[in-house]
């Protein structure tokens, strides 16, 4: 993108044209999937960040060459509902409790001395909680109706009006639900001061720390592809 262009762009629209970007918004604590739908220009202002700098780094990463992020924005959003769930909703299920178990030992171990684990430990444990019924409801809820009404779209018909009203629904409430864990993970990266590792800190401390800084990460990506691109599309079907 050239530096005009990414100036008027919001971020989730920058994002979701190179996926890549995303660790330069990271760097600058700039939320790209809840908070998509700011300009570049309006956040580099609320945050006091020289913007030439932000537009040469994003430059950067969008000119290095070697594997480009997938097009996630050209895709249907069948494919992308099933990719999601096949990537993301997987990886939640598949560490969730590990990370609550994790966490527990370590509030339970070093909860003492460092008093922020007991918080982590409780915040993360409502967040797993939370996201399983996130989770549940996208995948026996919304995603089946976003299927139904995109394959009436794509055969010229009118999606059903019961599917367009589980959509707009459903919206209302995941939207906010995503609002409310990211809330949350991010109030977990401040208790844990950005996860820096005590000099204290046993092995399963660092392995907790590792593992929440890794859901954090796969969160955003998740949060990113429903926010700024299927949810939007969603809503128009
Ligand atoms: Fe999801
Ligand atoms: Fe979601």
């Amino acid at each position: 993108m050239e530096p005009s262009t990414l100036e008027k762009a919001t971020v989730g629209e920058i994002v979701t044209a190179d996926y890549r970007t995303a660790q330069v918004f990271t760097a600058h604590d700039i939320d790209f999937c809840c908070g998509g739908n700011i300009p570049l220009a309006t956040i580099c202002a609320e945050k006091g960040l020289d913007i030439d700098q932000i537009i040469q780094e994003l430059q950067a990463v969008q000119q290095k060459s070697g594997e480009r992020s997938p097009n996630y924005g050209a895709w249907s959003l069948s494919f992308l509902a099933d990719y999601i769930v096949n990537t993301h909703h997987v990886y939640l299920k598949e560490n969730d409790d590990q990370i609550v178990a994790y966490a527990q030992k370590t509030a339970a171990v070093h909860g003492k001395n460092h008093q922020e684990l007991i918080e982590i430990a409780a915040l993360f444990a409502k967040v797993a909680a939370d996201m399983a019924i996130h989770l549940k409801e996208e995948e026996e809820v919304f995603f089946p109706a976003v299927k139904r009404a995109e394959a009436a779209r794509t055969a010229g018909l009118t999606p059903d009006t019961t599917d367009q009203q589980i959509i707009r629904t459903s919206l209302t409430n995941l939207y906010q639900e995503h609002e409310e864990i990211g809330d949350a993970v991010h109030t977990i990266r401040h208790l844990a001061k950005n996860f820096a590792i005590p000099e204290d800190a046993c092995n399963t401390f660092r392995v907790t720390y590792q593992k929440l800084m890794g859901f954090e990460e796969d969160l955003h990506k998740h949060v990113h592809l429903e926010n700024n691109i299927l949810f939007p599309k969603a809503a128009h079907l």
